[in-house]
């Protein structure tokens, strides 16, 4: 018997998967080629979210303390004078206390409930709300001093951002001038490509034989952060300015549909149509559905609405969390979904052997691309729907972005339609098959499929990060020269490598160098590398921390096979928590299990004789007089260091680092671009160092 409810196991599976997604997406969007917009990356870190919150996971281990970021390599940081934060949404997976679906006016009801409640509002009292368009575009944060634009910089991580002034001077996508208005004030709004500016753009791209673009959100991502500048002004990019989060000398309206009005008389490109003040929940609602159903007619591309408390004096009080403020709330559209054949079902083995169904559908276009296959999820899910090969099935884009299967059309299924069986044996290997609650797994290790994954997970970024590895290099080192254990890697030698296809000898020289370089990267790095059931990143970093080598963790975890009940009740007793926090007894079961299997041994001892550093990094402190007990704060953007760096550094030296300056403060060190936290040190007598006076201190000069 299924259950209805995920079990936590089955919870804690689809969270480390978010996570690894999450975590793609990231570095994607860090090297400046993002593939999901941002609006889809918010909506799994949503679900990651919903998640984490489930499970109870703490603070400190969430993915979702720390923001995706934007910066891309040569763009100056510059930190916001106000952190720049997501909104938070009405989601159509919310459930109630009975684990009821919540519908979408509930769920406002509620959320205006509570603005109601921290407001300390008397029951007759009014709360209007403003209503406004959601535009999918990239978000910015332009400073205007007396009329003139100073400075543009993008989201970021939320705390700085790039610097694209140059960019969206060039681009002329919002004024240079806002006339008659003195002081200082911040604007914040969203960059967007129009459709027609984009398709001609396009167009031109594919005259010359060019790639088109994907989409104008991706474009206008790529158009601002181009370092040559020529033709962005004939690109048509545009925006929409929404918000007056800061501003000196300036005397603003008192509300949000005001202040959109006095930036608009000002020269500012605000949206004016379909905005409405209303207090009713159902009338917002029924708002936001009328300008869902404008959504293709229009030339931007919007994701949804967004409700805003209108009175501005009210947000002090409402505040924010570390994610979202209080005074406003996405109303999301849903996604698209369209309706195509299912032509057959493909099996795919993952790293850990999970093997999953994969749909292969009659091309259809969906949110912008053509989409020839889709998840099927897992093999409950396939019989809970009764998806056959032939059926008519309705596909849509989780979070915008991984195409799946969500229903069937049971009125057009064909004649002879074929039931999806489930696996008995591994497609890859042969094997079978065992079956793990809601998933099939193929139990062999030695499985060419998993072999591969695992191999092409070993050199990810968050693992070993190996500079190349990558999916075609794989597939010929296993074809080719026989590689199947990642050990292995580190005996490959420029003579072999360079006789590969599409590796010269310059690329197997960089490929060894980056081996050599992993070879260093510690115990925590190699055991998420290798692809372990359970061992993501926090479990990689709390057995390294705790066991601090392989040679321990081994030891341990015979002892703990063995049944030897001490060792089984320390690190995962019967109740409570034990030396390694979150770890239940059957994950441990699993993990260690695995960590004293032959094969897992054999890769352990592979690379110690590869010279692979098998033991914990601990950061080496060497106290340095001057550095040693003082407390640094850094600001503004350093020559050549980044802050993480030389916040290392001083960490490194015996020093500390704090966010704020204070009495307390020792030294402020200073970059290009340092705002309020210099002149705070300046008030304060505090001594200000910039990069060279730091390094000298260091002793590394
Ligand atoms: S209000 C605290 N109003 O949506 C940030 N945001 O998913 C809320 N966005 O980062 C700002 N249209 O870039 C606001 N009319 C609008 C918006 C809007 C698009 C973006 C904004 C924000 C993201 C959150």
């Amino acid at each position: 018997m299924e259950s209805a409810a995920p079990t936590v196991h089955a919870m804690r599976l689809e969270l480390e998967e978010l996570a690894e997604q999450l975590r793609y997406h990231e570095a994607a969007y860090r090297a400046g080629r993002a593939e999901i917009p941002d609006a889809a990356f918010d909506d799994l870190f949503d679900r990651y979210a919903e998640l984490a919150d489930a499970l109870g996971v703490p603070a400190t281990e969430r993915l979702d303390a720390r923001p995706g970021s934007d910066h891309t390599e040569g763009f100056a940081e510059v930190e916001h004078r106000i952190p720049m934060l997501s909104l938070e949404k009405l989601t159509p997976n919310r459930k109630d206390g009975r684990g009821e679906p919540m519908a979408l006016d509930a769920q406002l009801a509620l959320w205006v409930e509570r603005r109601r409640q921290d407001l300390e509002l008397a029951k007759d009292a009014r709360l209007p709300l403003f209503v406004e368009p959601k535009i999918d575009g990239i978000s910015v944060s332009l400073r205007y001093e007396a009329g003139r634009l100073v400075q543009a910089v993008t989201r970021g991580d939320g705390r700085k951002g790039d610097d694209i002034t140059r960019q969206i001077q060039r681009a002329r996508a919002v004024p240079d001038r806002l006339v008659d208005v003195e002081g200082s004030l911040e604007i914040r709004g969203e960059l967007y490509w129009p459709r027609p500016a984009f398709e001609a753009h396009n167009a031109r791209l594919k005259a010359s034989g060019e790639e088109p673009i994907a989409n104008p959100r991706n474009g206008t991502a790529g158009m601002i952060k181009r370092k040559e500048l020529a033709g962005l002004e004939d690109a048509g990019l545009a925006s929409f300015l929404y918000q007056v989060p800061w501003s000196s000398g300036v005397a603003l309206p008192s509300t949000q549909s005001g202040v959109l009005r006095w930036l608009g008389e000002r020269g500012a490109p605000v949206y004016a149509g379909h905005t409405a003040v209303l207090e009713d929940v159902a009338a917002v609602v029924a708002h936001c559905e009328s300008f869902g159903r404008l959504r293709g007619t229009l030339a931007f591309d919007i994701d949804g609405m967004v409700v805003k408390v209108e009175e501005l004096k009210h947000y002090a009080v409402l505040g924010a969390t570390g994610h979202h403020p209080h005074w406003g709330i996405a109303y999301k559209f849903p996604p698209e979904r369209k309706a195509t054949v299912l032509r057959g079902v493909e099996l795919g083995v993952g790293k850990s052997g999970k093997i999953t169904p994969v749909a292969l559908l009659e091309p259809v276009g969906l949110a912008g691309t053509v989409v020839s296959r889709a998840s099927l999820h897992n093999f409950v899910e396939v019989a809970r729907k009764d998806i056959r090969v032939g059926d008519t099935v309705l596909v849509e884009k989780a979070g915008d972005i991984i195409p799946q299967v969500v229903d069937v059309v049971r009125s057009l299924r064909p004649e002879g339609a074929e039931a999806i069986a489930r696996p008995t044996h591994c497609p890859a290997c042969g094997a079978s098959v065992v079956v793990e609650e809601i998933f099939i797994h193929c139990p062999d290790p030695g499985c060419p499929a998993q072999r591969r994954e695992r191999l092409l997970h070993f050199g990810q970024r968050r693992a070993m990060a190996i500079d190349g590895l990558g999916e075609s290099l794989v597939d010929q080192l296993v074809e080719t020269l026989g590689i199947t254990r990642p050990d292995a890697l580190f005996g490959l030698e420029v003579a072999q490598l360079s006789g590969l296809e599409r590796m010269g000898r310059k690329s197997a020289e960089n490929l060894v160098r980056a081996l050599d370089a992993a070879r260093g990267r510690g115990l925590a790095k190699v055991l998420y590398a290798l692809a372990i059931r359970h061992v993501g990143e926090t479990m990689s970093d709390d057995l390294a921390a705790y066991f601090g080598s392989a040679e321990a963790l081994l030891a341990f975890a015979r002892r703990y096979v063995e049944g030897d009940a001490s060792a089984v009740a320390s690190v995962a007793p019967e109740s409570g928590s034990g030396a390694i926090e979150g770890l239940a007894r059957k994950t441990a079961d699993v993990i260690f299990r695995e960590l004293d299997s032959a094969p897992v041994r054999a890769v352990f001892a592979g690379l110690a004789a590869a010279g692979v550093k098998l033991d914990a990094l601990r950061a080496v402190r060497v106290e340095r007089e001057g550095v040693a007990g003082k407390t640094f704060v850094l600001t503004g953007t350093l020559p050549t260091l980044k802050r993480d760096a030389a916040a290392e550094m001083i960490k490194e030296a015996g020093g500390k680092t704090a966010g704020s300056v204070s009495k307390k403060t020792d030294y402020v060190v200073a970059g290009d671009d340092a705002g309020s936290k210099l002149d705070k040190a300046k008030e304060l007598g505090v001594a200000v160092l910039d990069e060279a006076a730091l390094l000298a201190l260091l002793g590394r000069a």
